[in-house]
């Protein structure tokens, strides 16, 4: 990411309001994806603002993809399933998920592409990936299993994985490889990840079957456009959920949200933690929840997360981890070695940050131990070019004493460009 802006946040006293976020990530990339190889014109309402989902869109102009783009939607004009071959790299930026998921179509595809990353992005691993789709018949080349990735594609066969790490941008990868392969493909996940790409396979018109953490797709299905709107990003809204978390008084109303039961674990976790959360409004899109969420302020309790909910929350942890201090029993995550492979070390940048502010905060291999109760100050954070830190510590700091400055608080814009305007209008001092 860029040397980036620093961003000065004063504590809060209360957080109070109402919003509607941006289109959920996760749900706007595969939506993306899947309209760039169905036929007809599919328009997304409400997709995602920020810049990973526009490395997705830029990937596809690349292969061939028109789409416009304009205040409420983007309308793209669907392919079918041959893409053109690139003139030119395809740059991922700092998107892990445009490069992994992008990475099961191009296996798919008889044309040969490069798919390269930021510098973040090309420290991250692919072997995850490429061993797979490998197996199905696709040639990569890569950089000791780090991007930039080579990838030629076509003549995939089917095969029968089960995936030794818990991640659902693989198991997408490898059900968009499925379309494309001769027989049935199947998926195995050890724990259930979120489940967005089979929703969206299914709301693309392709028949997926499944059965407990087992997905299975026929090749040679083809996908039809579709006119959908993307509820809001949970991801994005756990940062104003932990905030008001952090105030006895907070009133919170976040409208449209997503509610999708593989990625709504986080209500659970903050109701468990003292919050009071009411769900209204609910309805289905496309195989998606969206609701209304209305949340009150209380006392907050500690929590442990640990195994099966490690992968549900993954995205949440770096702001329940940094809002750990505050709560009166503190905060124990376990299983977590993935973070350690994210868009930074999140459990170093986290257990950093918390450093910087004054708190006691333990280090494991695979998680972080943070006391409760703790008084913290004002400090210098850094987000290390990561837009969950840069976001989890501008909440934190909420309750600290005295000012912060995040540096290169600008990696926001890679999930949500307005985040701190909206923190701001939300907060009350
Ligand atoms: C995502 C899955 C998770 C998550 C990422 C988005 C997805 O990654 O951290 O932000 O949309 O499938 P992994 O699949 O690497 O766990």
């Amino acid at each position: 990411m860029s040397q980036g802006t620093t961003v000065v946040v004063r504590p809060a006293r209360n957080i109070e309001g109402s919003v509607h976020l941006p289109g959920d990530k996760s749900i706007s990339h595969r939506y993306a994806m899947l309209a760039a190889i169905a036929e007809g014109t599919t328009r997304l309402e409400n997709f995602s603002t920020g810049v990973d989902c526009a490395s997705t869109l830029e990937c596809l102009q690349r292969l061939g993809v028109d789409w416009q783009r304009d205040d409420s939607a983007v309308v793209i004009h669907g392919c079918g399933p041959k893409l053109q071959a690139p003139s030119l790299h395809l740059d991922c930026g700092n998107s892990g998920s445009t490069m992994r998921m992008l990475s099961g179509i191009l296996a798919g595809q008889e044309l040969t592409s490069e798919l390269v990353g930021d510098e973040s992005l090309s420290r991250r691993p692919m072997a995850r990936i490429i061993t797979p789709l490998e197996t199905m018949g696709a040639k990569i080349s890569a950089n000791n299993a780090r991007p930039p990735l080579r990838i030629s594609g076509g003549h995939l066969r089917a095969i029968d994985y089960k995936m030794p790490v818990a991640s659902a941008q693989v198991k997408s990868a490898l059900l968009f490889a499925g379309l494309f392969a001769a027989g049935e493909t199947h998926v195995e996940e050890p724990v259930r990840t979120r489940d967005h790409g089979e929703l969206a396979l299914r709301a693309f018109g392709a028949e997926l079957k499944h059965s407990g953490n087992r997905a299975s797709i026929w090749g040679g299905q083809r996908l039809r456009a579709i006119e959908a709107r993307i509820p809001g990003d949970l991801s994005s809204a756990a940062f104003f959920l932990c905030a008001a978390a952090l105030f006895p008084g907070s009133k919170l109303t976040i409208t449209a949200l997503l509610m999708n039961p593989t990625r709504a674990r986080l209500l659970d976790i903050l109701t468990a933690m003292g919050l009071r959360i009411s769900i209204t409004q609910l309805e289905e899109l496309h195989g998606e929840l969206q609701g209304t969420v209305q949340v009150e302020g209380g006392t907050l309790k500690g929590a442990t997360i640990a195994g099966a909910d490690t992968p549900a929350l993954i995205d949440e942890i770096p702001v329940l981890a940094a809002i750990a201090p505050f709560t009166t029993a503190g905060i124990e995550i376990r299983d977590a070695r993935e973070l350690r492979v994210k868009e930074s070390d999140r459990i170093a940048a986290i257990a950093a940050n918390l450093r910087a502010m004054g708190a006691e905060v333990q280090e494991l291999d695979d998680g972080l131990k943070i006391p409760g109760n703790q008084k913290l100050h004002g400090a210098e954070i850094d987000s290390f070019g990561d837009h969950r830190i840069a976001m989890a510590f501008a909440i934190a700091v909420l309750r600290a004493e005295g000012e912060t400055h995040i540096r290169r608080a600008d990696a926001a814009v890679i999930s949500y460009p307005r985040f701190f305007d909206t923190l701001e209008s939300l907060v009350q001092r």
